[in-house]
């Protein structure tokens, strides 16, 4: 049922890594995570272990209104994908303005995904303002922020604080509590990131829903396409993910609580789930 949006206002934040240890965290707490990719990127698959020349998905073919759910993969951990697909760049440009005339090509499905009450989706954006963001923003139960702790995050509060830098609908999140922060990259050795983490702290209060620690273990996991609560389960990364993911939870209705999921289909890492009959 719930759907959280990881966005940004810039690129290379830790959007990916931060939704793909999220949804694979709430899996472990006991829900049916979906990673949802909604950027061009195409990156989200590579930390579920999807073959890199993997390049089909649901988003990239959208005009041909594909059914949602023949595109979703189990990843071996039972935490359900659904990669964005390799887009061409003239596709791309058509896509925008599709999206734009007709926001029911996403916005259908995504509401389809949210009507099965045992699903919690997590939504990996695009950096900046996007058509797609515009369209989840409503649906949204949070929207996570993540800002780099580094000085430009500090320098854009005002900006920040008055809440134009995701585009539409940004405001009405902002002010129905939907909006909320992550720092990621705060490295406690460094004066800049402690500095620049603790005005960042000071300014968002309670909008802030934690703080993630720079840690190689996020790429080394990366680098093996495993996600951290795996590949380093004692990490400080991993141990920030579970509290993020226990901070978020916390903020979703409490109806949301799921039945365990079922058991992962070990030997087949890429088969598609029997999805609930709704
Ligand atoms: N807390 C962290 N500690 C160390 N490295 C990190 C951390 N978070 C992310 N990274 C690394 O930073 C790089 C960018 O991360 P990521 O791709 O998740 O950012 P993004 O916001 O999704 O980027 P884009 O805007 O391009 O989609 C990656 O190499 C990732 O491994
Ligand atoms: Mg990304």
């Amino acid at each position: 049922m719930p759907l959280i949006c990881f966005a940004s206002p810039k690129g290379g934040v830790g959007k990916t890594t931060l939704s793909a240890n999220v949804a694979d965290m709430l899996r472990r707490q006991g829900r049916t995570a979906l990673a949802l990719d909604l950027d061009p990127q195409n990156s989200l698959r590579l930390h579920f272990g999807v073959p890199v020349g993997d390049l089909s998905g649901f988003n990239a073919q959208l005009l041909r209104r594909p059914d949602w759910r023949s595109c979703l993969r189990q990843a071996a951990s039972g935490t359900l994908l659904l990669p964005h697909g390799a887009m061409e760049l003239r596709d791309a440009l058509e896509y925008g303005v599709a999206l734009e005339r007709d926001p029911g090509l996403l916005a259908t499905p995504v509401r389809e995904m949210l009507a099965d009450p045992r699903v919690v989706v997590v939504a990996d954006m695009p950096p900046g303002p996007s058509q797609a963001l515009a369209i989840l923003m409503p649906m949204a139960n949070l929207v996570v922020t993540v800002l780099q702790s580094e000085a430009i995050s500090a320098a854009m509060l005002a900006e920040i604080e008055a809440g134009r830098f995701l585009g539409n609908g940004t405001m009405a999140a902002l002010f129905a509590g939907r909006l909320q922060f992550v720092l990621n990259g705060v490295d406690m050795a460094s004066r800049l990131s402690r500095t620049a983490a603790e005005a960042v702290a000071r300014h968002l209060g309670s909008r802030l829903l934690g703080a993630v620690s720079r840690d190689d273990a996020f790429a080394e996991a990366l680098t093996g396409q495993r996600l951290v609560a795996d590949a380093a389960p004692g990490s400080r990364a991993a141990e920030d993910i579970r509290q993020l993911a226990q901070a978020i939870t916390a903020l979703l209705p409490a109806n949301a609580t799921m039945p365990p999921p079922a058991p992962p289909r070990a030997a087949m890492p890429w088969t598609a789930p029997e999805w609930g009959t709704h």
